[in-house]
């Protein structure tokens, strides 16, 4: 079932984000987190930070993964995971696993992620930001809702959403690897943060309208304990 919270700032957000990943972890022996980069979910990276001591041992996917970028790009999401969480977690960096977007075989780099987190015992919390379009990770519109992680092309709409992270449009990744919907979808819990009201549509077609390939994020009502934090306006829609 999903419950929704309409958080009256980002801090109040992140704090009720961070109570409910944190609960969730302490059921766990040896509990693993699912990481989502993006700005939404800045707010609870920055409560788990102050919780630090709270936290347990943790390992940790990453969702995603842009195809291509040199190593150490500073807009790869290894290197934003190391800066973003890891450091401030104060997390284990061998625990801590990013898609590699540098394999030769990227495919094959899918499967052996999928492999990874099958052997961890599955993702326990999912963190999760939500696109303007409702994509979740990279799974745009159209991505089959029992899809697993592989090698998906970005929509112009999303390489624009992200320009504004390297120097020129004509930088940004033409390609991605990506958990599935599948993937996502088998995570035993999914915290979902989203802000500002131009999230406000694709949260309320995700949370209220028809469950969709069309509507990636819809996959959230098939799922049995999902936690939805909205501040700023993403709330506007329900
Ligand atoms: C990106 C990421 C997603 C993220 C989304 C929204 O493209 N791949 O995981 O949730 O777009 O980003 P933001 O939170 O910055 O709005």
């Amino acid at each position: 079932s999903v419950q929704v919270l309409v958080a009256a700032s980002a801090l109040d957000q992140g704090v009720a984000a961070a109570d409910a990943v944190l609960e969730r972890l302490a059921a766990r022996a040896r509990p693993v987190l699912g990481i989502a980069t993006g700005s939404s979910p800045l707010p609870l990276y920055e409560q788990l930070a102050r919780r630090a001591r709270e936290l347990p041992q943790l390992r940790g996917f990453a969702l995603d993964e842009y195809l291509g970028l040199p190593a150490g790009h500073p807009q790869s999401y290894r290197e934003v995971v190391r800066r973003e969480v890891v450091e401030p977690l104060g997390l284990d960096p061998a625990r801590i696993h990013v898609p590699d977007g540098g394999a030769p075989d990227p495919e094959h780099a899918a499967a052996a992620y999928e492999e990874l987190i099958r052997a961890a015992g599955g993702i326990d919390v999912q963190v999760l930001g939500i696109g303007g379009n409702g994509h979740l990770a990279f799974n745009e519109p159209g991505s089959a809702l029992d899809s697993r992680t592989r090698v998906v092309e970005l929509t112009a709409g999303t390489r624009e959403a992200n320009a504004r992270f390297f120097p020129s449009p004509g930088d940004v990744p033409t390609h991605a690897l990506t958990q599935g919907l599948g993937t996502i979808r088998e995570a035993r819990s999914l915290v979902l943060l989203a802000s500002g009201p131009q999230k406000a549509d694709a949260i309320a077609a995700a949370l209220t309208g028809p469950v969709t390939p069309e509507m990636p994020a819809s996959l959230l009502q098939l799922h049995p304990d999902v936690t939805v934090l909205l501040t700023g306006g993403a709330e506007a829609g329900l």
